[in-house]
């Protein structure tokens, strides 16, 4: 209780989901910089699953479990990524495609897919059978791809 009064008294009144809890402007760089690690993290943690899925890691019902909790936190942050003004026009690194911006149904669909699937890879972690959590783990890549074919630049 006293936690949480003290962390609603440090966040403005009118942050919500979408709102910074800091009313700090950052620039359209850092704001690329910050995402561009988030998905570095999401592809670690994918990857550290797929040595699991794979026999090349060792296979622990709790690991693979903290790995799929990671994914399934990890894609609630997505939507919040992609401010408008950081696309290809403000940033010149960045992947991300005018797309993002210009169809933003599809976007948050693809988005979506990502949850609902990190999020059943949950629980297939916490079954514990592997060929269900192989299944599982398929359909997570399944929607990255699906968001990279039509929001991310196509040069890997
Ligand atoms: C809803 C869309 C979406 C989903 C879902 C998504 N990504 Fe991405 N991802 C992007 C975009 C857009 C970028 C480029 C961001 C930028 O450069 O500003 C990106 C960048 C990345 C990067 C950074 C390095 C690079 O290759 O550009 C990695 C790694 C990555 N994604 C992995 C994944 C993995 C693994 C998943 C699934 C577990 C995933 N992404 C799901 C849209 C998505």
């Amino acid at each position: 209780m006293t936690l949480l009064l003290a962390l609603s008294l440090a966040l403005p009144a009118s942050a919500g989901d979408d709102a910074p809890a800091a009313s700090i402007q950052l620039d359209a760089q850092k704001v690329y910089a910050y995402r561009h690690e988030v998905f570095e993290g999401i592809g670690a943690h994918m990857k550290a699953l797929s040595m699991m899925v794979k026999g090349e890691a060792p296979v622990r019902q709790v690991d693979m479990k903290s790995h799929a909790i990671a994914l399934q936190a990890m894609s609630t942050t997505v939507p919040h990524l992609f401010p408008k003004g950081t696309g290809p026009d403000a940033v010149k690194d960045t992947e991300a495609l005018a797309t993002i911006w210009t169809d933003p149904e599809g976007f948050a669909a693809a988005t979506k897919a990502f949850q609902d699937s990190s999020a059943a890879l949950v629980t297939a972690a916490e079954g514990g059978d592997m060929k269900v959590f192989s299944g599982a783990f398929r359909n997570v890549g399944k929607s990255c791809g699906g968001c990279h074919d039509n929001f991310r630049k196509d040069d890997h």
